[in-house]
């Protein structure tokens, strides 16, 4: 029996709770007299609130479906949604190169990926020109002048103006566009402009994403949040669901801003007016000078080897690139092994979970922006990585408390607390690996009114409480202490492999602090496995970051369900991620003897890769 989902069915999201209780009981009825007669009671109903809680927390998240797998050799884009893996692959298509199409790709998902693509964020684009050394272009957020380490010791609310940070990720594409760019600036914000204006039509993905913002309940009570309901909820205030459209014109015109004035429109003129004026109402930090003042770099990128592999990952003030590096020496030092039989075997995962472990400490102790703090230069050593690698007991898990040495430990609260990733390659071999994010889904919430954009909520990634670092995974080490115009330490971690000087793997993934750990699992997978990127991406994955001392296995398959009782045994102390996923990767590959390119898009999130079709003399 076909079953009907809440989502494609629209009225029931507006019944009454009388028949929600109905929905219950749809398993053992049959599903088309109760949608007739839900229908009918629809009908008679005159006005429907927005969201019913109870119906909008049914909403499942989309069903698992395979990686999507592209081959080409004229250029491949993956991100996160299909319209925006089109854009970037029309830009490519159109003569533009791998940040021509990177560029195009970030203002796209902006449109077609709210919660986490973004022009109020920031993030951390690597780029390796064919001939050249990589590098990277670092637009993480900064703090507001006016704040200072005890601004956010007692403050609680995650989804609040004073959480922004003062957003990089238009500067940042202007130094990637202005550096490495052939195609005209304006060329490559045109199709955005298009699909905010237009409207896109909403996949199971986006309604998913939407939904679960919209059906909350301080969305209807909260008047700070008026702005995002006003741009994103469903014009006859339903819930999304697939194949409606979502129009954007307030975004359509601050993008059409940006392409016409530039940057500075940003930054120096009208929109930076309504930020400090959205500031203003809502008691938030950020000053037009914080928007003059800021400033995109471009960093040299963290670098080593692995299994013979050159491996180049984001500089701090992103910790992704010196933690993924340590893990890997780890690993390298253990000589960890693939096992035929299994994708992950019980040693792989409780020797990776010690190297976590202790990269994690490592990065709570020394990584922080650098322009404000001295990055103790152990922490890139492999002799380094080697002696911590020999404090690993092969059979016995560690527990975290015995390796925090002098960061003091407080038992206390867990303050609970999104992200986007794409790859690209061109004709020419240049590769991007971009990440960036808004930090929670959908930022703060808060849109500067009439700009049809969300700021980030970045200020969380600092360490709020000096010294108060607890076992449920609170951080409160010095490094990473807020000060004004400081860059908070970000896990982000796009990452681009070299083999004999070319490029050979580009690939990253959202997730917050797990970003680091599915980057390294891949790499593990792919560089020393010698699995296929599609089956290290259709994988599944686990986590450990020192604290809370516990692995987060996915259940998406029966991957861990055997091994879990031998890993208590070690000392492990597991949770299974149900119906939870660890982040969306995006991944390519290049196949160095044949020069055959494979563009894979994780299943996790619904993202989409696209291969530039051969022009007709080109042999595939
Ligand atoms: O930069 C960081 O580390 C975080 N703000 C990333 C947040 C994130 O990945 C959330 N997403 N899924």
């Amino acid at each position: 029996m076909k079953i009907i989902l809440m989502e494609d069915f629209n009225p029931m999201t507006h019944a009454s709770r009388g028949c929600l209780k109905l929905q219950k009981h749809v398993n053992c009825c049959s599903r088309l007299s109760i949608a007739f007669f839900v229908c009918s009671l629809w009908l008679l109903i005159p006005q429907f609130t927005m969201a019913d809680d109870l119906v909008a927390n049914e909403f499942s998240r989309p069903s698992r479906q395979p990686v999507e797998v592209v081959t080409g050799r004229s250029g491949i884009v993956v991100s996160e949604t299909p319209l925006a893996s089109d854009v970037g692959c029309q830009i490519l298509a159109d003569g533009g190169n791998a940040v021509d199409a990177a560029v195009a790709t970030a203002f796209a998902l902006a449109v077609t990926w709210p919660e986490a693509g973004n022009i109020g964020g920031g993030g951390f684009m690597m780029v390796a020109p064919p001939e050249d050394d990589v590098v990277c272009v670092e637009y993480r957020e900064t703090a507001p002048s006016v704040v200072n380490e005890k601004s956010f010791i007692d403050w609680e609310n995650r989804r609040h103006a004073r959480m922004a940070g003062v957003p990089g990720m238009v500067r940042g594409m202007q130094q990637a566009h202005t550096k490495f760019g052939k195609l005209p600036w304006k060329d490559l914000i045109q199709p955005s402009i298009d699909l905010a204006r237009d409207g896109i039509v909403v996949n199971e993905h986006l309604a998913f994403s939407l939904n679960s913002v919209l059906k909350l309940n301080s969305m209807k009570t909260e008047p700070r949040y008026a702005e995002l309901r006003e741009v994103y909820a469903h014009p006859k205030n339903y819930f999304w669901k697939t194949g409606d459209k979502l129009v954007q014109p307030d975004l359509s015109g601050t993008l059409t801003l940006i392409a016409n004035e530039g940057p500075d429109a940003f930054y120096e003129g009208e929109i930076a007016e309504t930020i400090v004026q959205e500031m203003e109402r809502q008691d938030g930090f950020i000053s037009k000078q914080d928007l003059m003042n800021y400033q995109a770099v471009v960093r040299p990128a963290e670098s080593g080897t692995f299994n013979g592999y050159t491996v180049y990952g984001a500089p701090p003030p992103s910790s992704g690139g010196v933690t993924v590096l340590l893990q890997l020496k780890m690993l390298e030092a253990l000589k960890l092994e693939a096992d035929p039989d299994y994708f992950w075997n019980v040693d792989h995962v409780h020797l990776m979970t010690e190297a976590m472990r202790r990269s994690f400490r490592e990065r709570a102790a020394w990584l922080g922006d650098p322009g404000f703090i001295m990055i103790n230069e152990k922490v890139r050593d492999p002799d380094f990585a080697k002696a911590l690698a020999n404090s690993i007991d092969p059979k016995r898990a560690t527990p975290s408390q015995e390796i925090a040495r002098d960061i003091p430990l407080t038992e206390g609260p867990y303050e609970s607390l999104e992200t986007t990733h794409f790859s690209i390659i061109d004709a020419d071999g240049m590769a991007v690996s971009n990440t960036y994010t808004l930090e929670g889904t959908f930022g703060c919430r808060i849109i500067p009114e009439g700009t049809g954009f969300l700021l980030n909520n970045e200020m969380g990634d600092f360490n709020w409480q000096p010294g108060y670092t607890n076992l449920q995974g609170r951080i409160g080490t010095k490094p990473n202490l807020i000060a004004p115009g400081k860059r908070m330490l970000s896990s982000q971690s796009p990452t681009i492999v070299k083999q004999d000087g070319k490029v050979k793997l580009i690939l990253g993934s959202p997730g917050g602090r797990t970003i680091i750990n599915t980057v390294s699992e891949l790499l593990v997978q792919i560089l020393l496995f010698k699995r296929s990127a599609a089956e290290a991406v259709d994988g599944p994955r686990f986590h450990h970051q020192w604290f809370p001392d516990v692995i987060k296995l996915e259940s998406n398959d029966d991957c861990f369900d055997q091994m879990e009782p031998f890993l208590k045994k070690r000392g492990h102390q597991l949770e299974s991620l149900v119906d939870r996923r660890q982040g969306s990767a995006q991944v390519i590959e290049v196949d160095q003897k044949t020069g055959s390119i494979t563009g894979v898009a994780d299943w996790r999130r619904g993202s989409a890769a696209r291969a530039v079709a051969p022009s007709k003399n080109q042999a595939q």
